[in-house]
């Protein structure tokens, strides 16, 4: 459910017209609606409502500051890969507490930040990150909590590039070597042993995969307890999958009920890291038609928005519905709809059957508020796009558009450049 919904014809996010809000603010945008952000938390939360747990926002897709103190306030954690998302965290007011860091490359500057900041736990993908993690702790005087990040090699079942839990993906440790790594771990001077992690993929629409990978951690635990070492957070990561087309994700319930109905009895806090379900159908990205072409076999409607703006569709052959932000024409039309990028792989949809538009008409690629603006880059010299929020009847420019002179920003002509 969200809150981008028609009336009369004209597409409004919550009460604000798409229309009058794109006049103010220019094309092309992201636009992200408060009450589908908040709505969205809460049903994820109370889905969980039985259990000990601590939700952890997976900040890479979405970083924007406004998103993130939504659900600081909300009482959220965060999950980051990179200590620009510890920045970005801190700012936004996660308390550190509430912080678990993923990623297999996390560098030494990184690994102190986290450790200054004292967050909740790291989870670490390898034995030699393991080993970093307790030198630095010891040159910091710090203590360093840790899961080990198991990699369960289960098929998520979703695109190659967001599969993370098979044997041949880099991510995580194979079940076997987990427990030589907690072995290693517990005698390590500067850390201390206390979760455990996994994070399979994205976009999975099934439970199955979740229910595999759960039991193999379960099955590791009581191995662990075995051998003396307690684990008191039990992470199962993100990626439970989106509408974004016919996808029939399971409901909320079913994918909670999936994961506790194996909790029953075990003394343990449950970590989940929802990034996409969180803020995907939350967000929107407004373009307006430039120009139509026909080509010799096929119809181009080319938009203001491209493959830099959204990486999705090109890196993933991503699917994303494009509604016209005024519905008032019946005729369908099939065309490409295209950016104005210099690579055949710049489109936002291929063979997309779409209303009849003309230039000057606004588009809603829907779903974009999820890997969206985070993965917008500035290639060929284009200003990055302005985010908004609305709320009720009110709109916020929580993130400027980006102008030329940001462009340059931090360009230096070397002296030896002859003049
Ligand atoms: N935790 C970890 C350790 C992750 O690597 C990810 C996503 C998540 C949580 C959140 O997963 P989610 O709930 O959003 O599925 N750019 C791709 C998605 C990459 C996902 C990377 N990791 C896309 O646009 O589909």
């Amino acid at each position: 459910m969200h809150h981008f919904q028609y009336h009369d014809n004209e597409l409004f996010c919550e009460e604000v017209s798409i229309q009058a809000l794109s006049a103010k603010i220019g094309t092309p945008f992201y636009l992200y609606s408060y009450a589908t952000l908040k709505r969205h938390f809460q049903a994820f939360d109370t889905a969980f409502a039985d259990v000990r747990k601590l939700i952890c926002f997976s900040a890479k897709a979405n970083t924007s500051l406004a998103v993130l103190k939504i659900f600081s306030d909300l009482g959220c954690g965060l999950d980051i890969v990179s200590g620009g998302e510890l920045y970005r965290g801190l700012k936004a007011g996660f308390s550190p507490d509430r912080i678990v860091y993923s990623g297999v490359g996390k560098r030494v500057d990184e690994i102190d930040y986290a450790l200054e900041t004292g967050i909740l736990m790291f989870n670490v993908e390898s034995t030699i990150e393991l080993e970093l993690i307790n030198h630095r702790a010891g040159v910091l005087k710090k203590r360093a909590p840790v899961a080990i990040r198991v990699n369960p090699d289960v098929n998520p079942k979703t695109h190659p590039y967001i599969s993370t839990g098979l044997k041949k993906n880099k991510f995580g440790i194979n079940t076997e070597a987990a427990v030589e790594n907690y072995r290693l771990a517990s005698s390590l001077d500067h850390v201390d042993v206390i979760g455990i992690d996994c994070h399979i993929g994205s976009q999975i629409t099934e439970t199955k995969p979740f229910e595999s990978a759960l039991l193999s951690l379960i099955s590791l635990i009581s191995e662990l307890k075995q051998t003396g070492t307690e684990i008191k957070y039990l992470d199962m990561g993100g990626g439970l999958g989106i509408t974004y087309a016919d996808e029939t994700p399971p409901p909320l319930s079913e994918y909670a009920g999936t994961i506790t109905q194996h909790l029953k009895g075990m003394d343990l806090d449950l970590i989940l890291e929802p990034g996409r379900v969180l803020v995907g159908n939350a967000g929107i990205l407004v373009t307006k038609v430039l120009y139509r072409k026909t080509g010799e076999v096929k119809n181009f409607v080319i938009v203001d928005a491209g493959m830099n703006d959204l990486m999705r569709p090109t890196l993933y052959n991503a699917f994303h519905a494009i509604e016209p932000v005024i519905n008032s024409k019946d005729d369908l039309i099939v065309a490409d709809v295209v950016g104005p990028i210099c690579e055949s792989s710049d489109f936002l949809a291929v063979d997309r059957s779409i209303c009849n538009v003309n230039s000057g008409d606004l588009l809603a690629v829907m779903s974009a508020g999820a890997y969206g603006y985070v993965m917008s880059s500035n290639y060929c010299s284009r200003p990055r796009v302005a985010e908004v929020m609305v709320k009720g009847d009110q709109f916020h420019v929580i993130k400027s558009r980006e102008n030329y002179s940001d462009l340059t920003k931090g360009e230096s002509l070397p002296p030896f450049i002859e003049t």
